[in-house]
């Protein structure tokens, strides 16, 4: 285990305060408890610090322990517990969580860390010299079955080579992170056998036609594996994307009447995503919420990250979010962020 401690009082805040959102978001969190149970929300508002300042201070760690009548040794016994929590500044664009237990390292983790140490600096926890980009090395994430793997904020990156990681790393400092796909960066689908199916390879056509539509491989990245061929049923076939002919080159949906919504609400839609969304004539939750299948698949296609729109349920948090915060909270017990 990586030792974790607080960062030097030289780049400690005086003090912490939550802006006025934070704030009441807080407040909400904290009164999802039972009385007494209080500590309960300590997770959640040390992770809404760190999304405000990009770490996690002594200052916000005693505040935090105030907010919730807990003993301040308690929130710092778990904010150094969890490396989730950064617990000194970190790079503004990119931190670099290099997985370096033994399933990873058996896997070429090591030539991983030396990419970082190359392209960000030559030691953990310090940035580039523009300060966007810092790394560290941390125990297991979970995800052994696609070693080697990195996490950088909430995403992972699985089935890395040091080539593709280096290109994973300047896209974060491009500011174009939000366009890298999530996952395994090989053309896995999740985490089947890396050699392709092994199992259920007789499937009815219609099913065997999803396992083809697994996540292929960016042109720049490597293709090692690829998921089995089948024919397009003609159920599938007929799921063609849904771009009007009408539209001016580049746009795949009419623009809907209306002011844009803040697309970023949804998880998993960065500023960057939010801008390639609207360019494409997406700007408001209750289209994305009147999404069907070809619209899916149309944006899909355009995004080049074939599987997120489903597996991050933008319609579902769409459709919630069409109808206001409250019932974001309410189907999806958080606020958005
Ligand atoms: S060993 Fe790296 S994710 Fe488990």
């Amino acid at each position: 285990m990586s030792v974790r401690r607080l960062a030097e009082e030289s780049v400690q805040p005086e003090s912490f305060a939550f802006n006025a959102d934070n704030a009441a978001w807080a407040e909400k969190r904290i009164a999802l408890y039972p009385e007494g149970r209080q500590q309960s929300a300590v997770i959640p508002l040390l992770m809404r610090a760190q999304d405000q300042e990009g770490w996690v201070s002594r200052a916000a760690i005693e505040r935090i322990a105030d907010m919730l009548g807990m003993a301040r040794i308690r929130v710092l016994e778990v904010a150094t517990f969890y490396t989730q929590f950064q617990l000194q500044p970190v790079g503004t664009r990119a931190h670099v969580q290099v997985c370096g237990t033994t399933p990873c390292m058996l896997r070429g983790a090591e030539d991983l860390r030396a990419v970082c140490q190359r392209k960000i600096n030559e030691h953990a926890h310090e940035t580039n010299a523009d300060g966007t980009l810092s790394w560290e090395e941390v125990e297991c994430m979970g995800a052994c079955v696609n070693a080697p793997m990195v996490a950088i904020g909430r995403d992972t990156y699985e089935d890395l080579t040091p080539e593709r990681l280096e290109e994973i790393i300047d896209a974060f400092a491009a500011g174009e992170g939000d366009s890298v796909p999530t996952g395994p960066q090989n053309g896995r689908q999740f985490s089947m056998a890396s050699t392709g199916a092994t199992t259920l390879t007789d499937l009815p056509a219609r099913a065997a036609t999803k396992l083809a539509d697994a996540p292929k491989a960016k042109k720049s990245r490597p293709a090692k594996e690829e998921a089995p061929k089948a024919e397009a049923t003609p159920a599938e076939a007929e799921v063609k994307p849904a771009k009007a002919a009408d539209l001016p080159e580049g746009q795949l949906f009419a623009r809907p009447e209306g002011a844009p919504d803040d697309l970023k609400l949804i998880s998993g839609v960065g500023p960057v995503l939010e801008k390639k969304l609207n360019d494409f004539g997406v700007t408001r939750f209750d289209q994305i919420a009147a999404f069907k299948k070809a619209d899916i698949t149309a944006l899909d296609d355009g995004l080049s990250f074939k599987g997120r729109i489903e597996r991050d349920e933008w319609v579902k948090q769409a459709k919630a979010l069409a109808k206001g915060v409250d019932e974001y909270v309410r189907v999806f017990g958080k606020e958005p962020k």
